[in-house]
């Protein structure tokens, strides 16, 4: 593949950030795990940071309300999604992570019941446990566009009496994006059991085909005064060492029941990130749309190789997301996949058990990045692959 745009940056560049994508593993590695990207900054954020500090303005910066972002972020929610909010329900806090740990402990009571669909990004599980929640799993079955929502599963589920649904929408590490279907269906079991609702939709801006997000919350009103849908620009703008992210409150009461935290247990957001995150949602659209051509095709070179060179692993490209989810299940290594990859390939993946225990023998492979460097990780892949037998080194794209 050629190396064609601007934004995409050299291998040398990338080993010299200080970031944890690039620094967790040795000179020898290529990293593909950490859901971080590897272009350059968009321009404007770029500019506005600049602006920031060439000012020596990183002083305490102004929080309420906070400097614009909430009516910024109902704006892009009408655009974009087709989405109606009151900027007054919008609130930002320091990180989505942090958001579903202080909602858990906000809107359940100890040992409540919560539904979680695994294959899971894994502080989903780690946050429900940690806070002396009880996990209600929920595996996600193939289905059409890959993965699917067991529909009677989840019904059985909540026959415990689950009090919560942490959704992830669009999907990590599957790339599922939800049809508006799905949803609808989903919100009739929330319905009738009753479900408060996080909807982790951090991804909402990455998706692939021609859709458009649909926030969960969008759906009803009803199913709306349920949820708290969480996002940030961190992960389609590349800026998650900024920390800022935003809820969306459904309703009043919500909020309320979530207000009773002291203001500091909450966190305060970076100046810097505030600054980021505004220049993002207002002058960030022609950087990302440029970054979204190259993951489509980042994506279809990935699934095209995969498909020529790899006949036992499994795989459906994402409909969202730069995360490529592999299922190496097939391939009968001793090992799990991401210690073989690593060790015989020099290629750092996401590792599937983290994910949950149906994440056994799965790696998450990370495409953000430039083509060169894709195609570097897939060679070395291959080349491990090979040397078990298991790749047909027939030509690829
Ligand atoms: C689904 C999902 N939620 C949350 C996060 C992390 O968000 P934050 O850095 O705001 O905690 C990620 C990061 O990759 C993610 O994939």
């Amino acid at each position: 593949m050629s190396e064609p745009s601007s934004f995409l940056l050299t291998e040398a560049a990338l080993r010299a950030k200080q970031s944890a994508k690039w620094t967790a593993y040795g000179p020898e590695v290529l990293p593909a795990w950490i859901a971080d990207m590897d272009f350059a900054l968009a321009p404007p954020i770029r500019a506005a940071l600049d602006a920031r500090i060439a000012r020596h303005d990183l002083g305490y910066p102004m929080m309420y309300p906070a400097a614009g972002l909430t009516e910024l972020f109902a704006e892009r929610a009408a655009a974009r999604y087709q989405w109606s909010i009151e900027p007054n329900q919008v609130e930002f806090f320091s990180d989505v992570v942090q958001m579903i740990y202080l909602a858990l402990l906000t809107l359940t009571d100890a040992g409540a019941g919560v539904i979680i669909q695994t294959p899971i990004y894994p502080p989903f599980l780690q946050s429900v446990a940690q806070t002396g929640r009880r996990a209600v799993l929920c595996p996600l079955v193939p289905g059409n566009h890959g993965y699917a929502i067991d529909f009677a599963a989840l019904e059985a589920a909540c026959e415990a009496g689950p009090r919560l649904l942490l959704l992830c929408h669009p999907h990590n590490p599957s790339g599922r994006a939800f049809r508006r279907a799905e949803l609808a269906a989903l919100g009739e079991i929330v319905r009738r059991h009753d479900l408060l609702v996080i909807s982790d939709e951090i991804h909402a801006d990455i998706m692939l085909d021609e859709r458009a997000h649909i926030p969960f919350a969008s759906l009803a009103d009803d199913l709306a005064a349920r949820t708290i849908t969480l996002t940030s620009a961190s992960k389609a703008f590349n800026i998650a060492g900024l920390c800022v992210a935003c809820a969306v409150f459904g309703s009043p009461d919500l909020k309320r029941r979530f207000d009773q935290l002291p203001g500091h247990v909450r966190g305060g957001r970076s100046a810097l990130g505030m600054v980021a995150t505004s220049a993002a949602w207002r002058a960030g659209d022609p950087w990302l749309n440029t970054v979204l051509a190259q993951l489509r095709a980042n994506r279809d070179y990935l699934a095209s190789f995969v498909a020529a060179r790899w006949p036992a692993v499994r795989h459906t490209p994402p409909e969202a997301t730069y995360l490529a989810w592999l299922d190496c299940r097939a391939v009968g290594l001793s090992e799990e996949p991401w210690r073989f990859f690593l060790r015989e390939s020099g290629v750092a993946l996401g590792q599937g058990p983290d994910f949950g225990v149906d994440g056994h023998g799965f790696v998450r492979l990370n495409f953000a990045t430039s083509p060169v460097i894709l195609e570097a990780i897939l060679t070395r892949m291959d080349r491990a692959l090979l040397s078990v037998g298991k790749s047909t080194s027939a030509p690829h794209p």
